[in-house]
């Protein structure tokens, strides 16, 4: 067990809130199933950051430095790489993302449908920081004379809270950033988004459940949790949570817990924000040269932006 989820477990078994940080979500099946909350009517993040950039992907690449490497954070399905790349065509591509099968399949594809363009894989769990050596260790001594370009869209940014942020993306290595954010909408959109009628998202909330058990040996039952998504509105997210629906007592490799009917379990939080809000944060973690890129609706936006080097 990594040291990384023996924090997982005090998370779930220690705190008064339980808490199972959102990287639980992603094991094959939630690979699929986030696929599948993406192609629901009620989740609109990706489907209207595809829009913009299928329109205005040429209008980044006028502002992006000219011989670069395109570090894919979270690459997933590698759906957006591949429509961007051929647009952007950077000297290297770099998707990374969490070990697992559905990832390295996705890059195996990409490759093999964009047979110019060189491309490379790095299995980690980012959220703890990436520096130039590990990328050079992947993508040889080129990385040293590009630009590297932080491509992290999708919106994963909202999982931290504003100071989370910061101090994330101030621990990856990059000259510049593309990265895309959900703007804050009416209310019932947005619970709609994390709460959808088919219960795509439930499942994909309860199969977190089913990650801890095989990677921290717990005996979460599926069956006793309920999917809930609020709006916190004084911390301008939604929050995902599993609610005992009785009170049972749930073990692992540390001992027992009982949880109450009633408590939850903390999975995720999905940060949004306002336009002026998201460039305050851009220019409070470093960033110069701030472009924006709004959807119509205005329900999301895409940002361009320079990292400071004097900061
Ligand atoms: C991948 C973190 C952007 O917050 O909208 C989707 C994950 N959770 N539905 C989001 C998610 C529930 C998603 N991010």
């Amino acid at each position: 067990m990594t040291e990384d989820d023996k924090k997982a477990l005090e998370g779930l078994f220690v705190n008064s809130q339980a808490f199972l940080p959102p990287r639980f979500f992603y094991n094959s099946l939630g690979g699929l199933l986030f696929e599948a909350i993406t192609r629901l009517e009620e989740y609109t993040p990706t489907k209207d950051e595809l829009s913009i950039f299928q329109n205005r992907i040429r209008e980044i690449k006028k502002i992006l430095p000219s011989d670069i490497c395109l570090i894919d954070l979270g690459a997933g399905n590698c759906s957006k790489a591949e429509k961007i790349l051929p647009e952007v065509c950077p000297e290297v591509f770099l998707a990374v993302d969490l070990p697992s099968k559905f990832f390295r399949n996705s890059v195996t594809r990409l490759k093999n449908s964009l047979r110019n363009q060189k491309i490379y894989a790095l299995e980690k769990d980012f959220t703890s920081g990436l520096f130039l050596s590990e990328i050079a260790r992947i993508v040889g001594d080129a990385i040293y004379h590009l630009d590297k370009v932080l491509f992290f869209p999708g919106s994963t940014i909202g999982n931290y809270s504003p100071i989370d942020a910061k101090n994330f993306l101030m621990s990856i290595d990059h000259d510049s950033i593309i990265i895309g954010v959900d703007l804050i909408k009416p209310e019932r959109e947005m619970i709609s988004a994390y709460d959808d009628s088919l219960g795509v998202t439930a499942a994909f909330n309860k199969n977190a459940l089913l990650h801890a058990n095989a990677l921290l040996g717990t005996d979460f039952e599926v069956g006793n949790w309920s999917h809930k998504a609020i709006y916190n509105s004084s911390k301008s997210r939604i929050e995902m949570h599993l609610v005992a629906k009785s009170t049972h007592p749930v073990s692992s490799p540390f001992g027992k817990r009982v949880f109450s009917k009633g408590e939850s379990i903390h999975t995720e939080n999905s940060h949004k924000y306002s336009l002026e809000s998201f460039k305050n944060l851009l220019l409070g973690s470093g960033y110069v040269d701030i472009y924006d890129f709004l959807h119509p609706s205005n329900r999301y936006g895409v940002f361009v932006a320079k990292r400071n080097k004097q900061s």
